[in-house]
């Protein structure tokens, strides 16, 4: 029997890269998934997975650390990139909180997969490297060509999506100086079940939206997509060999108060945001990915599950109800 086909995930335990691996293992792949600390308990989930035993590879890498991580790309055709802090709080030092591990880190990916002969690398960017560019005309649809503009993310303290801008532009350029197979995703706000123990940042917000809270939300358009979704679509993207450059994954878009009203009709038993200002933006397109064969989920599907997955967790009652806040990078005058 052939071997397993070999590829890596970066920072593998996380709530998007978890379901990638899980995507990947029931695909036949041998799967290397990097992390920062394989002992620590919220990684145990990669272990429960099925095929796992045979074909999963824990390998401890910080991004910053290039030699651990020529050593996790040993062997490997295939190098799935989705490592880069999404942090909650207000930022204090950009450059070692989210600057650092997002440019530095891919740059350290990107020479180390040339250096261990990697086939095809795929880079999880963001819409946050899309959607904040305030030249492009309101009413028209958002496509690939729409890059965010970084003195603005700048001007506003974004540095996440400095952070995604700048990564995600140095990784198409460093494909077409070296040249590396890279392929680019940028996914809206990702919501939808977790595997891993911990609550992770976009969660969040659709949680802080169900709980309400003192913080207050704009009625913001708010692009959505199911990290099951997005998992099938780094897939995608690595398998089609025609993929090339960026492609966009936004198949839902909705404001706040119709996100509210909807989950309200499905759920009415909990008490919802109700301090809503008033925003709106352009949407966005998914044509592109479309077109490779991309069958994104319904939103409805999509909320119905992440809300099963918060009850069972129990993060839609009593302290965890109370105390919720809504994550910094939502506060800021763009979206994620
Ligand atoms: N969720 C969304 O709505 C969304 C939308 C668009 C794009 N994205 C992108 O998707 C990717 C995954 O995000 P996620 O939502 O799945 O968040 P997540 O669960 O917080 O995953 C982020 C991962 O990055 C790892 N990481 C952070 N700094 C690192 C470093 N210096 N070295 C190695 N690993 C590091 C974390 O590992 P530790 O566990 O060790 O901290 C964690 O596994 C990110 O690139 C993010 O920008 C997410």
């Amino acid at each position: 029997m052939a071997p397993p086909r070999r590829v890596c995930v970066t920072g593998g335990g996380g709530f998007i890269a978890s379901w990638l691996a899980k995507l990947l293992l029931s695909r036949g792949y041998a799967v290397h998934a990097t992390l920062r600390d394989p002992c620590d308990p919220k990684n145990v989930h990669l272990k429960q997975m099925d095929e796992a035993r045979e074909n999963l590879h824990l390998l401890k890498a910080d991004v910053l650390d290039y030699d651990a991580l020529t050593r996790a790309f040993e062997g490997c055709e295939g190098v799935f990139h989705l490592a880069t802090p999404v942090p909650e709080d207000k930022i204090a030092d950009p450059e070692s909180e989210v600057l650092a591990p997002a440019v530095k880190g891919t740059s350290n990916v990107l020479k180390a997969c040339s250096a261990m002969k990697v086939q095809k690398v795929i880079v999880l960017s963001s819409n946050a490297a899309v959607d904040f560019n305030p030249n492009w005309p309101q009413d028209r649809l958002k496509d690939e060509s729409s890059w965010s503009d970084k003195d603005f993310c700048q001007e506003n303290e974004d540095w996440y999506s400095v952070a995604k801008i700048v990564a995600e532009q140095a990784s198409l350029e460093y494909s077409e100086k070296h040249g590396l197979n890279v392929v680019t995703l940028c996914p809206p706000l990702v919501f939808g079940p977790l595997l891993q123990p911990t609550v992770n940042t976009s969660s969040k917000f659709l949680i802080y939206v169900i709980n309400g809270g003192p913080d207050v939300m704009s009625n913001k358009l708010w692009h959505i997509v199911d990290v099951r979704d997005v998992a099938d679509a780094l897939l995608l993207v690595y398998e089609k060999a025609e993929s090339s450059g960026r492609y966009i994954c936004a198949p839902n878009s909705v404001c706040t108060k119709d996100l509210v009203d909807l989950l309200r009709k499905m759920y009415p038993q909990y008490s919802y945001v109700n301090n809503i200002d008033a925003d709106r933006k352009a949407p966005l397109s998914s044509q592109k990915l479309k077109d490779l064969g991309w069958k994104p989920r319904k939103l409805e599907e999509t909320l119905s599950d992440s809300v099963g997955c918060y009850e069972k967790a129990g993060l839609l009652q009593g302290s965890a109800a109370r105390h919720c806040r809504l994550p910094h990078l939502f506060r800021l005058a763009g979206d994620q």
